[in-house]
């Protein structure tokens, strides 16, 4: 089966969409410092430029989950496949994802990271797909919203390829 990108978000969207929520967080986290958590794979790629925006002391550390096999659903089971170097106790945590869509990733990341006794934690994604939402999560930054379509680029992949684009696309297969 061939595929086809379009794009739905270009690169110079997404940097300024990216330039937007450093800046918010700037303000909302003024006088402290911020540990990013960026979830692995992913979030990499809006991590990396997230931080370079946020005009405050930042950590980053780094968490592998899984919940996804090479398909494009859900399979409803979240593991850790890479755990933090660091603590979070006592700091103020930002969970950075690329994509929120059933939303039971980072549900459950939230309880297990809430038990660490962060001094606060808030959750940030790049793309958000309200329409696919089975668990309700609490997401303070959000890029985009978009409708029930797969979309790769920014970190965000298709069976492992795609990441590398710098704007957001749709896969579009032909059959
Ligand atoms: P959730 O647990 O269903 O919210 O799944 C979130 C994870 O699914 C994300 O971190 C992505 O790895 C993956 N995912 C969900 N939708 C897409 C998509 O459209 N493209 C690529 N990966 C996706
Ligand atoms: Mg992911």
């Amino acid at each position: 089966m061939a595929e086809r990108i379009k794009v739905l978000m270009t690169e110079e969207e997404v940097d300024r969409k990216i330039k937007e929520i450093g800046l918010l967080i700037s303000k909302d986290y003024e006088g402290k410092e911020v540990r990013i958590i960026c979830i692995l794979r992913g979030a990499s790629f809006f991590a990396c430029e997230l931080a370079k925006r946020i005009n405050l002391p930042v950590t980053i550390d780094f968490m592998s989950v899984s919940s996804y096999g090479a398909g494009t659903e859900s399979s409803g089971h979240v593991k850790i496949v890479k755990d933090l170097e660091e603590s979070i106790e006592g700091k103020d945590v930002i969970v950075v994802e690329d994509i929120i869509d059933s939303g039971r990733t980072l549900s459950m990341l939230l309880e297990l990271l809430k038990a660490r006794k962060p001094n606060s934690i808030a959750l940030c994604t790049l793309l958000d797909k309200p329409e696919r939402r089975v668990v309700d999560v609490d997401v303070k930054y959000v890029g985009f919203q978009i409708p029930d379509l797969f979309v790769v680029g920014y970190g965000l992949d298709y069976d492992q390829k795609y990441r590398n684009l710098p704007y957001i696309g749709v896969v579009e297969f032909d059959n």
